[in-house]
């Protein structure tokens, strides 16, 4: 047994407590997740606020028998196509244990951060069949994409439930920033009476979030390929905006305060550092509302996800009266 601190939860949240962790990268892999009376007890490797009371508890290692979990480094996984982190130094190795897995056809290795207008990386082939293309499914869509020419990550997946979550049939979203589409899709799909508005700038993803509205047969959604500055023109009453594209949508938030609805919701996105996780950001938000003669109201203020040392991918919704 393992002394590990652990977060104590109600066992019917368990399962979305756990993806949650796995998202932050916290989870405690090494360790099996454990009853106590009526909760679970879940290890963590950091301790993480808000999600559950945090206490210290023994649990059992974990015996690995997948030859996954044996991949001795970090990776991504994008439907059958894995994605060696570009800190990993024995690529060969870590390539040739994911290849054992039937579901694992190819595996790259990124050589460079997100990064550009479109937000990338490049991707370096290792092993495997050689191709770009996959099929990634995610709660309950299939997203067609190349993973080495439009921006894609899985572990936004809670986020884009947490976000759908708050749409309701008949409303008119504005994805300002929709890359392949794993928002307006969700929305779309799950909501057939919603107006899903989706822009891009990059016309390969624009490509694609075509051919993925056609693959989850959805006919409610209007793609417009360019900037988004010029492409919200002539849209009216938004009851939501999604913004996300965190290094870079303050530059974008008067065009999104020109379409809103009253009484909308805007879900912004950005990247802050630990000191000063939302508070910085909203301020600014408050100011340009202010300008353009709105006030701003928060409604909920999130940490999406660990970005880099110090620094978080945060999530404010804010209502604009
Ligand atoms: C961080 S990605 C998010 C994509 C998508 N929402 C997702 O979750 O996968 C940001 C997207 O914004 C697009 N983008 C960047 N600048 C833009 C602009 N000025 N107008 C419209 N789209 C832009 C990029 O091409 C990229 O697909």
């Amino acid at each position: 047994m393992k002394e590990s601190l652990c977060i104590r939860v109600q066992r019917q949240e368990g399962e979305s407590i756990r993806k949650k962790l796995i998202e932050l990268c916290v989870l405690n892999k090494d360790l099996k997740i454990r009853s106590s009376g009526k909760d679970l007890l879940i290890p963590v490797l950091t301790p993480v606020e808000g999600l559950g009371k945090l206490e210290p508890d023994l649990f059992e290692a974990l015996d690995y028998e997948s030859p996954l979990s044996q991949a001795p480094g970090a990776y991504e996984l994008i439907g059958d196509i894995a994605i060696i982190d570009q800190h990993e130094e024995n690529v060969m190795d870590i390539a040739n244990v994911l290849l054992q897995h039937k579901n694992i056809k190819t595996v790259f290795q990124a050589t460079s951060a997100v990064s550009g207008e479109y937000r990338t990386r490049e991707l370096l082939f290792i092993a495997g069949e050689k191709k770009r293309e996959t099929i990634y499914r995610e709660n309950g869509c299939r997203y067609l994409l190349d993973v080495t020419r439009v921006y894609f990550t899985p572990r936004l997946s809670t986020e884009r439930m947490r976000i759908a979550g708050q749409v309701r049939d008949g409303e008119k979203v504005v994805d300002m920033f929709a890359g392949i589409g794993p928002f307006s899709i969700l929305i779309a799909k799950k909501f057939p009476g919603t107006h899903v508005i989706a822009i891009d700038k990059n016309p390969v993803a624009i490509r694609y979030l075509r051919e993925n509205a056609k693959l989850n047969k959805i006919n409610n959604i209007e793609i417009k390929e360019g900037d988004s500055h010029e492409e919200v023109a002539g849209i009216t009453d938004a009851d939501h905006i999604i913004m996300n594209l965190p290094h870079s949508a303050i530059e974008f938030i008067d065009a999104a305060l020109g379409i809103i609805k009253r009484g909308g919701i805007i879900h912004f996105y950005a990247i802050s550092h630990e000191d000063d996780l939302f508070a910085g950001i909203f301020k600014k938000i408050e100011e340009h509302a202010r300008i353009a003669g709105f006030k701003a109201t928060s409604l909920d203020q999130k940490i999406v996800r660990p970005y880099a040392p110090y620094q978080y991918n945060v999530c404010i919704d804010f209502r604009v009266e």
